[in-house]
């Protein structure tokens, strides 16, 4: 996705006619980004922690849904109210309560804030965290914690997999 193109549709309120053809263009893919997600029965996106947040990616992907017609703030409706949308999260250091990084992982709190709060989406989260225990020597000691919270993060995956199965009416074993 092209770094301006979420400047180019969050500016372009003037009406068609007198929108640039670039303007036109990333409206024309806001508006397709949000098709597609209203669309879905349900979603499971897979959002890493970088740098304490999350990628440019997925802040393009979700600036450009902000600024579609259909999902827009103040717009008609709410077309994800209710809509099932898991996020898988994989922190590579550790967040809970009591570490020295607790409150540092920016990507959770506005996940929810923006998918639950904004667009109104029952939202469910899967983490899973200190996944670089097992490649980085500074987390040798971590590795069995490590281990243990993968065991419980694949629990709650196929645990979440089953209810949203059964939820948008597909079978599951
Ligand atoms: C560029 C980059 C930045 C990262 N920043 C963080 C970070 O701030 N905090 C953290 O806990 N892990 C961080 N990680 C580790 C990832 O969150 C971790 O490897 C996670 O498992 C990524 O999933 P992936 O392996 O599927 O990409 C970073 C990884 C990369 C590549």
């Amino acid at each position: 996705m092209p770094s301006d193109v979420w400047a180019l549709a969050a500016t372009a309120q003037l009406p068609e006619d007198q929108q640039t053809p670039q303007q036109r263009a990333a409206v024309a893919l806001a508006t397709q980004l949000a098709d597609e997600l209203i669309a879905a029965d349900a979603a499971v996106i897979a959002v890493p922690l970088y740098n304490f947040g999350i990628s440019q990616h997925v802040k393009t992907w979700i600036d450009l849904l902000i600024a579609s017609p259909q999902l827009r703030p103040g717009g008609e409706g709410a077309p994800l109210a209710g809509r099932a949308i898991s996020f898988v999260i994989a922190r590579g250091g550790g967040y809970g309560p009591g570490t020295p990084r607790e409150g540092w992982d920016h990507a959770t709190p506005y996940l929810r804030r923006i998918f639950a709060d904004v667009f109104q989406a029952d939202v469910e989260i899967v983490e899973c965290e200190l996944t670089l225990a097992d490649v980085n020597p500074a987390m040798a000691e971590l590795r069995d914690t490590a281990a243990a919270l993968r065991v419980q993060a694949n629990e709650r995956a196929a645990e979440t997999g089953r209810a949203l199965a059964q939820r948008v009416g597909v079978g599951a074993a």
